[in-house]
């Protein structure tokens, strides 16, 4: 470890019991201990953090040398070692011109190229100028792909809802036929596209769900399905394979990882539903970020600070988790989203030499959008024997101005609940409480117990004008950004993704014994449950 974690042990040390709440006598600690670029705002003054453990956790970026590995990732460097690859899900967001070269070759030019074809592609659908075999406009797209090839799209579709102007947009992901059942209930193949993401084009749950779709297709429309198909693969040869025609077929190469894949041609769904102004809107607040990222001082730059509040709260407090909590319920589905952004990404043991991590990794992220949460697992937040460190998004103002009465209580309930949980509620005080509310089975003392609330419990607040277009792209691009510092301040790589390969192994070796193969060789349980699945 080096000087700066011994340090911050030691501080943590000295400050661990400390109000949070009484840092606020300094009347400047909300302008201190936050930062904002372009309207998005990053409070994080509700936390245990002081000028010296942020000089200590800006001194540990550093050491981890940082500026950089960021510099590095930004000029296509093979940052992910351990597959060989540059990083640059970037330039699929740069508005720059200057050459950028993987390998001898300037990338921008076909990236360009890419987003033209995407661009046209997406506006044929949208205006009728690409029509259906039958020559009908299609009326909805069904995108078949999963993790970072649905994750991305999904949640950004969702959370453009006010901007939808094009086709009905759906996903399918989940290899349990549920999710394609349903979903193709309600459709008319007639007039339905069928996008398949998929980087690999080699996922088996992507491709069951593809082929299932194209027989769907087959069973109800006369001739060829392929005017129904169109694909996102960084394998055009495997998507021609299956049948997908050439100028359908929409590549990425392989320096755009899965999971951060959604500003190219995995944000088609996107592109279709929003249109390319706003989708260009979308790219705008990502690059925006990326340049914020790249050029501003440590002490101001937002994803660096919301990622050493996050190695403060993980490293030095222990705090194992994180709830990611959107007063903005279009972003429902950004916690699934995180999920696989920090945990694909940093849910790593092994340091990018090989060697056996010292310190944690990536927390378990996790959450649901307020005021739901509150009404379900909130209780924990503020009782619980757990410190969860809260981050709570918000927006000034909503689509919805007629709502303004549901807008003002969704502002209440957020600023309520970080309150609640830095102040809590002393034991003092719910004595006065427990008095007046005397119930017969329980002493006074005994339920002022169970109505202290212990408080001093951290939180982070995100807050932005609206959730437009541009915004999402910001919140993306920083998340993304977070991630990486986090991953260089524990030595990782946050972009291989090794950890999936022993259950997909498996699972293949378990098709045919779930289809009648002995299993004389698996363990008592995997027998067990093949008995009482029908197996054997
Ligand atoms: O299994 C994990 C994973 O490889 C993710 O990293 C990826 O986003 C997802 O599967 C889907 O992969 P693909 O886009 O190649 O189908």
């Amino acid at each position: 470890m080096n000087d700066s974690w011994s340090k911050l042990e030691r501080l943590h040390a000295e400050v661990a019991e400390r109000s949070i709440f009484g840092l606020f006598s300094d009347s400047q600690r909300f302008q201190k201990f936050s930062a904002e670029t372009n309207g998005l705002l990053l409070d994080f003054s509700k936390t245990n953090i002081d000028d010296v453990i942020l000089q200590n956790l800006i001194d540990l970026a550093e050491e981890a040398d940082l500026p950089a590995m960021r510099e590095a990732m930004f000029q296509g460097a093979c940052v992910n070692t351990t597959e060989g690859r540059a990083v640059l899900h970037t330039a699929l967001r740069s508005r720059e011109e200057s050459t950028l070269e993987i390998s001898g070759k300037n990338i921008r030019p076909e990236v360009r190229a890419t987003y033209t074809r995407m661009e046209r592609f997406a506006e044929g659908i949208r205006a009728g100028g690409i029509e259906t075999p039958g020559g009908r406009m299609f009326t909805d797209v069904v995108n078949i792909g999963i993790g970072g090839s649905d994750l991305g799209p999904l949640m950004a579709v969702k959370a453009l809802a006010p901007y939808h102007t094009g086709p009905r947009c759906h996903f399918v992901s989940n290899v349990d036929g549920a999710q394609i059942s349903d979903t193709l209930e309600k459709l008319d193949p007639r007039t339905t596209l069928f996008l398949i993401a998929s980087k690999t084009f080699k996922t088996v749950e992507t491709i069951t769900n593809a082929r299932s779709a194209l027989k769907w297709l087959e069973a109800a429309v006369a001739g060829d399905a392929s005017g129904h198909l169109a694909a996102v693969s960084s394998s055009p040869e495997r998507a021609a394979d299956f049948g997908i025609a050439e100028d359908r077929v929409f590549g990425f190469a392989d320096w755009v990882g899965g999971r951060y894949s959604l500003w190219g041609p995995v944000g088609l769904p996107i592109l279709i539903a929003i249109g390319a102004k706003r989708f260009n809107e979308f790219l705008l607040g990502g690059y925006e970020i990326d340049q914020h990222f790249r050029s501003t001082p440590l002490r101001h730059n937002l994803p660096v600070l919301m990622a050493l509040v996050g190695i403060w709260h993980n490293n030095f407090c222990g705090y194992a988790t994180r709830a990611v909590l959107p007063y903005d319920q279009r972003l429902e589905k950004l916690p699934a989203y995180l999920q696989q952004l920090d945990m694909e990404s940093n849910g790593k043991r092994v340091d990018r030499g090989g060697s056996p991590l010292k310190m944690a990794s990536s927390p378990v992220v996790w959450g649901e959008p307020g005021t739901n949460g509150q009404h379900a697992f909130y209780q924990l937040l503020h009782q619980g024997t757990q410190v969860i460190p809260a981050e709570f998004l918000i927006a000034a103002n909503s689509h919805e101005p007629d709502l303004k009465e549901h807008n003002d209580l969704l502002k209440a309930n957020c600023l309520a609940q970080s309150e609640a949980l830095m102040r809590g509620r002393p034991l003092k005080e719910a004595r006065k409480l427990a008095a007046g509310a005397k119930t017969a089975a329980i002493d006074t003392d005994c339920l002022a117990q169970h109505r202290t609330f212990p408080g001093n419990r951290p939180s982070i607040t995100l807050a932005y004008d609206k959730l437009t277009p541009f915004v999402l792209g910001q919140l993306i691009a920083f998340y993304e950004h977070r991630v990486f510092v986090e991953g260089v301040i524990w030595g990782i790589n946050s972009f291989d993704q090794w950890g999936v390969e022993l259950g997909k192994e498996l699972a293949s070796s378990l098709l045919p014994l779930v289809q009648g193969a002995p299993a004389d060789e698996k363990d008592g349980s995997t027998r067990g449950l093949l008995v009482k699945l029908n197996c054997m």
